[in-house]
């Protein structure tokens, strides 16, 4: 199965946004988009991007959350034509982003325009974010489990949870998934172990999901937020974060990750990783550049 991952588009543009109105949180993060954010953003890399992933003809395409800047509903709403077109729902799986519920009032908007590319079940509609994660999607070989770490937080802060619940319900998912045989992936946006970004920016509960996957033999976890491509080998498993999906930065430009995973003869997993980036060859013209390419092995 040939799974592709992708994150932090943050694909919206603030540019016809006033400040009036705003809440201090949404005031602030808007400043820095006026500031710094925006020009570390490329709606056309994006295009450029999304053209060459959807040509690797990927079974899932994986979306680690923050299509847009500060949650609002029309940002929420303009997005939706980017989902479409990396593939229909059945193709592509999104979990949401601290900026994509930046306040109170983003979930309502999410929930309408993205439920299913989220595979929210609709029995679940009208509750809290938590209360409808983690989503399992099942495939032959491979179960994709998404999560949702993030929700509105105080003003600075760019944290997430999973909450208990949250984790018991991962932790019988995942449980699940090892008794079936299958391979296991976790989608989430934050990074899942401490120690990868600030607290500010953190997963508060990290700890606890760290020795859930270590415990649940979780074969790989895919997660955005950092806006960096970076791997964590652990006790047999792959974590990797991606950069921005839409990044014109030249330490990180736009890239996705593309993840085969084949059973071998043992009953275990071959994993093959390839990391792709959309090089800059003169400011302007972009080329996509393989920068990576490892295997591994998973599973007993
Ligand atoms: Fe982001
Ligand atoms: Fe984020």
């Amino acid at each position: 199965m040939r799974l592709l991952h992708l994150t932090d588009p943050h694909l919206t543009s603030l540019e016809n946004q006033s400040l009036a109105g705003l809440s201090a949180k949404r005031s602030l993060s808007y400043l820095s988009w006026r500031r710094k954010r925006r020009f570390h953003h490329d709606r056309s890399a994006l295009t450029d991007l999304t053209e060459s992933a959807c040509r690797e003809q990927a079974d899932q395409i994986l979306v680690s959350g923050d299509l847009t800047h500060i949650g609002l509903p029309d940002e929420i709403r303009a997005a939706r034509p980017w989902l479409e077109s990396l593939g229909p729902p059945e193709r592509v799986m999104l979990v949401p982003g601290n900026h994509d519920l930046m306040s109170r009032d983003s979930w309502g908007p999410v929930a309408a325009h993205w439920g299913d590319y989220l595979h929210l079940d609709p029995h679940q509609a009208g509750g809290t974010i938590q209360d409808a994660f983690p989503v399992v999607r099942e495939f032959e070989d491979v179960v994709v489990i998404g999560v949702a770490s993030a929700h509105p937080t105080p003003i600075l802060l760019a944290s997430g949870s999973l909450g208990e619940a949250q984790l018991e319900r991962l932790e019988a998912a995942a449980r699940g998934v090892r008794e079936r045989g299958k391979f296991c992936c976790v989608l989430i946006h934050h990074p899942p172990v401490p120690g990868v970004v600030s607290r500010r920016r953190a997963l508060a509960d990290a700890a606890a999901l760290e020795s859930l996957l270590e415990r649940q033999s979780v074969d790989l976890i895919l997660h955005g937020h950092t806006h960096r491509n970076e791997e964590i080998a652990v006790g047999g498993r792959m974590i990797y974060s991606t950069a921005s999906a839409s990044s014109v930065a030249a330490h990180a430009p736009a890239a996705y990750r593309v993840i085969d995973v084949e059973r071998d003869a043992d009953g275990g997993w071959q994993v093959e990783m390839t990391l792709k980036c959309l090089a800059s060859t003169d400011g302007q013209h972009r080329r996509l550049e393989l920068v990576e390419q490892t295997r591994w092995h998973a599973g007993p």
